[in-house]
This record gives C-alpha cells, structure tokens and sequence, in this order.
C-alpha cells in the first residue's frame, strides 16, 4: 500500500539534475529528471564512500557520483559493474506534471543510514539548491 504525497513539479527539478527531499527522520532523498523527463528517487548517499548523488551528473537512467565517478543506475540503485553496491530506491509516480513519493516509504526506508562524517558527502545541503519536504504519513 502506497500513500502518494506530492513533493514537486517535474518542471522543478532541472534536466539531467536533481533536488532534495527531507525526511524527518534519515537523510534526503534525491529526485532526479533525465532528458526524457523520466523521474527517479534514490537516498542521496552513494554506494561506494557516502557521495551526494544528487549532485552527480545525470545520463540516461544512471547519475555519475561527484566523488569518484562511480555509475549507478537510478531505476534500481545499485552501482554498474565493474563497481558493486546498491543505494536505497525510492518509488515515484508522476500524474499532471506533478512527482508524488510513498509517505511509507519516506518513513520507514533506511533511516538508520548516516553520511560519511567528512568530505562531500558529510552534509547534505548543498549551496544554491532547492529542497523540498514530505509529511510523514498519519496514521489511523
Ligand atoms: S562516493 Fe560515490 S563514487 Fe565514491
């Protein structure tokens, strides 16, 4: 069961770029847009050393991590061979020019991953760039 909560516009987030969402509680997930206007959601830590995905370089269905070029694929996560590891995803729907993600899942999903303590990825608010926030879901 999914409880879709709109974050953004597509039109929100550049082409071949991302923005942040926060959770109350873990870190941000990025939403990334490709030059297809296809949208994905991955955590913003990348697999490899904690890099800031979303201030990778996004092609095709994959963002290149700003720290060591590691490629990852952002339908599934996880890092493109020879490199391995996976980040967590997140599902998006996008319905009217408008990007939902799953409340539940922003609750629930890899809230105990923390960013490296120093380097890049060791914040998570990036100069100039715009986040966004989501509720989390209410229960009955
Ligand atoms: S931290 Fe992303 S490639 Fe090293």
């Amino acid at each position: 069961m999914s409880e879709w909560k709109k974050v953004c516009l597509v039109n929100d987030i550049p082409q071949l770029g991302s923005r942040r969402v926060a959770r109350a509680i873990g870190l941000d997930v990025a939403v990334f847009r490709n030059d297809q206007d296809q949208v994905f959601a991955l955590l913003d830590l990348c697999p490899h050393k904690g890099g800031p995905l979303s201030q990778g370089i996004v092609f095709g269905t994959s963002v290149a991590c700003p720290l060591h070029n590691w490629t990852i694929d952002l339908e599934g996560g996880c890092a493109r061979a020879p490199d391995a590891g996976c980040t967590q995803k997140f599902s998006v729907r996008v319905a009217d020019g408008a990007v939902h993600l799953d409340a539940i899942e922003m609750a629930t999903l890899a809230l105990d991953l923390r960013a490296p303590r120093a380097g890049p990825g060791a914040t998570t608010g990036a100069t100039g760039d715009q986040s966004f926030s989501v509720q989390t879901p209410h229960t009955a």
